[in-house]
């Protein structure tokens, strides 16, 4: 077994998220440029092989109980049904997930849950066409609705939403996403628009805070907060009651004013193989060269291990020196 992924901080990442690809089919503004980004060439990417090599090594030497595949877009990787059936068939097995704008999910949700997928969260900051198309730079909602639809309606998976509130451009909605998410029975959250964006224009002033989200539901909904254990998660839940009637639960995640990284479990692979200890670090360290160039499991988790030990205590958004990261949300890996 061997060390888990634990940092100077005393926290133990079990929670990996990877991404398959930089590339995305939309352009949201929160989290890469409208021309698109120079995309790494295929032979940069982690192959498949070596995707599931690093997950097994991870939930057999490290720790890890958990695996998301992000992207960029991790659907438009062609193999995903392969590595999420290839990780299903690991021991331990981890717990297996997917962050994706639903684009073709319809036509792969059956194999994906077939292979063992377990959770789907989909990310969707507005159900009204312009305003979809104005924060993503395409005008695919129909597709994500019916991705979205199509898990759903089969039973397949569990879905969560994600929702990133922007100010004038999609909080007047807030309450509309909300009553969608409830009718259709899927968990909404909202989410604290973070400064990992190709255009750096997000201002910690200017941005939507999770009380003025809460504030925004409150108009509508009376909120209470929902006592299941917080556990790590990212997202605070709340009941959503109209009147007497509950409804359903919202959840709020407060990355930035009420950041959760002192109970941080996660630990990140970009694309090209590279580990990444936390969304705000400023170093990487490469898995894929040394993997390529014949280092044994011991090795790669003693790489793994010393990135991790240098986490950074948090994002550290409202220190003086805070300078955002290189890359876009899109190229860490969401
Ligand atoms: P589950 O709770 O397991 O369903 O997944 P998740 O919420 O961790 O994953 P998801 O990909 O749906 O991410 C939701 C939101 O959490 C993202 O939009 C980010 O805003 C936030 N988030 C994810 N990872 C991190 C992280 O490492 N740090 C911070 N600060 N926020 C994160
Ligand atoms: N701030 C907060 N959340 C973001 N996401 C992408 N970019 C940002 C950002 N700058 C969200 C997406 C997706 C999740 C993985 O991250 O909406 O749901
Ligand atoms: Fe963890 Fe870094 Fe995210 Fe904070 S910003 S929750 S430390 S990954």
């Amino acid at each position: 077994a061997g060390a888990g992924l634990s940092d100077r901080f005393g926290r133990v990442a079990t929670d990996l998220r990877v991404s398959l690809t930089d590339r995305c089919n939309l352009r949201c503004t929160y989290c890469m440029p409208a021309e698109g980004l120079p995309f790494l060439p295929r032979p940069a990417l982690m192959s498949r092989t070596e995707i599931v090599r690093l997950v097994r090594l991870a939930a057999e030497h490290l720790g890890v109980r958990q695996v998301r595949f992000t992207g960029g877009e991790p659907l438009l990787r062609a193999d995903l049904v392969d590595i999420v059936r290839e990780v299903a068939a690991l021991d331990p097995r981890p717990e297996i997930s997917l962050t994706t704008n639903a684009i073709g999910l319809a036509s792969r949700a059956a194999a994906l849950a077939e292979a063992g997928l377990d959770r789907v969260n989909v990310s969707l900051d507005s159900i009204e066409p312009a305003t979809f198309e104005a924060i993503t730079r395409r005008p695919f909602l129909d597709r994500v609705l019916a991705g979205i639809d199509a898990v759903r309606s089969a039973g397949l998976l569990s879905t969560k939403v994600n929702a990133v509130l922007m100010r004038g451009v999609n909080d007047h909605q807030a309450v509309d996403l909300l009553d969608w998410a409830l009718a259709g029975g899927h968990q909404l959250r909202f989410i604290e628009q973070m400064p990992l964006d190709a255009d750096h224009s997000w201002s910690r002033t200017d941005m939507i805070t999770a009380a003025e989200i809460r504030g925004l539901l409150e108009e509508r909904y009376r909120l209470a907060p929902d006592d299941a254990p917080r556990d790590g998660a990212p997202a605070e839940l709340y009941r959503v009651y109209d009147g007497e009637r509950m409804l359903g639960r919202v959840g709020v995640i407060a990355s930035v004013t009420e950041a959760f990284c002192s109970d941080c479990r996660r630990t990140r692979l970009t694309a090209e193989g590279r580990v990444r200890s936390c969304l705000f670090s400023h170093t990487e360290t490469d898995l894929l060269e040394p993997m390529r160039s014949g280092a044994s499991d011991d090795d790669l988790a003693d790489l793994w291990r010393a990135a991790m030990w240098a986490k950074p205590a948090g994002h550290g958004l409202d220190d003086p020196t805070f300078a955002q990261p290189a890359r876009t949300m899109s190229a860490i890996g969401g």
